[in-house]
């Protein structure tokens, strides 16, 4: 199956992975990847072998597994362009935006800018802070962008500005170097939600630095649900006084000498307290492994190109594109809806011929992945209704 404008071997690769690795594509045309990815074939078998050594050898299976958790670690560091020491594991992109909103120094009065229309995740840590005296003061998108000039004048006299790079409702992406710059000028915490492009989009944390980045990976990189990542810039890290603290967080060498007067471990592992979610981490190296083959670029070229595609013809039948068409504001997601019929009503037609996309936002999400095709494309179009 052809793909579209992507290079050549690109192309061949990307056949070649959709064959031996997403078993889903010979069930369904999966287009729901903002919700939920499907393991590739080599993280569910990592998952399966993992769960057997445990059940033949409990612990003598750490021996064989501990090393995913570092391995992992630097694969997310790869990615991100960060230092691993930089990282911690979470279980979801909310743990890591709690420990972010439940760590910083707030002073009464202090003021938290973000925007409304952001998935809640990223909304319900920083209201929960008003009970410390924090203000929450909310941007509003206009046609479903966020203008920069509008951030401008939100942050004025702000402390954080928590913002996700997508939005998960029409795929809106916001200008990371411009944010990243504004926050900079202003001295504002930047805490970015990256759930919605870490897996799709090229990102570089040392070109366009945030303060934190939080994400699950159960999304665009494909790893089970229960692992996700917060990354603290390390010129920050001593400024968060760990809410949560516990025998994994603290520099400790051996199960002999606990002193309980260990310091916190001087990398980002502090924020991980305890048992690490393994199986999760395991699979995810899996998953990490298959998206850097391919490399974030030439993913993220491929998703454009996919929905650049549907989106052109989408308009030429009559619907209406509610995501951003400008190159640079554009993702994985494509969110559309036509005047005489409910997104409900789009989204069955698509069921009935087994394309799985998603209703938000009064619009239909569509979320291809790397595997995806411009057939499968094509193939939305003719289970749509005219
Ligand atoms: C922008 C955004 N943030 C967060 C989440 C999920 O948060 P968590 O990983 O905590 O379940 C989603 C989607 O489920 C999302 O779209």
């Amino acid at each position: 199956m052809r793909s579209g404008g992507v290079a050549p071997t690109t192309e061949a690769t990307l056949q070649a992975l959709r064959a031996a690795e997403f078993p889903v594509a010979g069930q369904y045309i999966y287009l729901n990847h903002a919700a939920l990815g499907p393991l590739p074939r080599r993280t569910a078998d990592a998952i399966a072998e993992l769960a057997q050594d445990f059940r033949d050898r409990g612990v003598l299976a750490e021996a064989k597994w501990f090393g995913a958790i570092a391995r992992t670690r630097a694969l997310v560091a790869q990615l991100l362009n960060v230092s691993p020491d930089d990282l911690a594991f979470t279980k979801n992109t909310s743990q890591g935006l709690n420990i972010v909103a439940a760590s910083l120094p707030w002073r009464p009065g202090d003021v938290i800018v973000t925007v409304r229309g952001e998935f809640p995740a990223n909304v319900y840590p920083w209201l929960a802070l008003q009970q410390r005296g924090v203000q929450v003061r909310f941007v509003k998108m206009r046609h479903g962008q966020i203008c920069l000039a509008d951030l401008e004048s939100a942050l004025q006299g702000a402390r954080l500005l928590a913002i996700s790079w997508v939005q998960y409702s029409n795929g809106f992406r916001i200008d990371l170097e411009a944010v990243s710059r504004l926050c900079a000028q202003r001295g504002v915490w930047l805490c970015l939600d990256a759930i919605q492009g870490v897996g799709a989009l090229p990102i570089d944390l040392q070109a366009t630095p945030v303060d934190f980045c939080a994400f699950g990976a159960h999304k665009w990189l494909l790893a089970p649900q229960g692992v996700g990542v917060l990354y603290v810039n390390p010129r920050v890290r001593d400024l968060l006084q760990p809410a949560n603290v516990g025998w994994l967080g603290v520099e400790w060498r051996d199960y002999t000498a606990f002193d309980y007067d260990s310091p916190l471990s001087a990398s980002a592992a502090r924020y991980e307290e305890g048992t690490r979610p393994l199986v999760g981490i395991a699979g995810l190296e899996q998953s990490l492994r298959l998206l850097l083959e391919v490399g974030p670029e030439p993913i993220a070229a491929h998703l454009l190109d996919l929905t650049d595609y549907l989106a052109q013809r989408l308009l030429e039948r009559g619907y209406s594109v509610l995501s951003p068409l400008e190159p640079r504001q554009r993702s994985g997601i494509l969110t559309f809806c036509h005047a005489q019929r409910s997104a409900q009503e789009l989204f069955a037609a698509l069921r009935q011929a087994r394309i799985v996309g998603a209703v938000r936002e009064g619009g239909v999400r569509i979320s291809p992945h790397l595997y995806n095709t411009r057939e499968e494309m094509d193939a939305v179009l003719a289970a749509l209704p005219v």
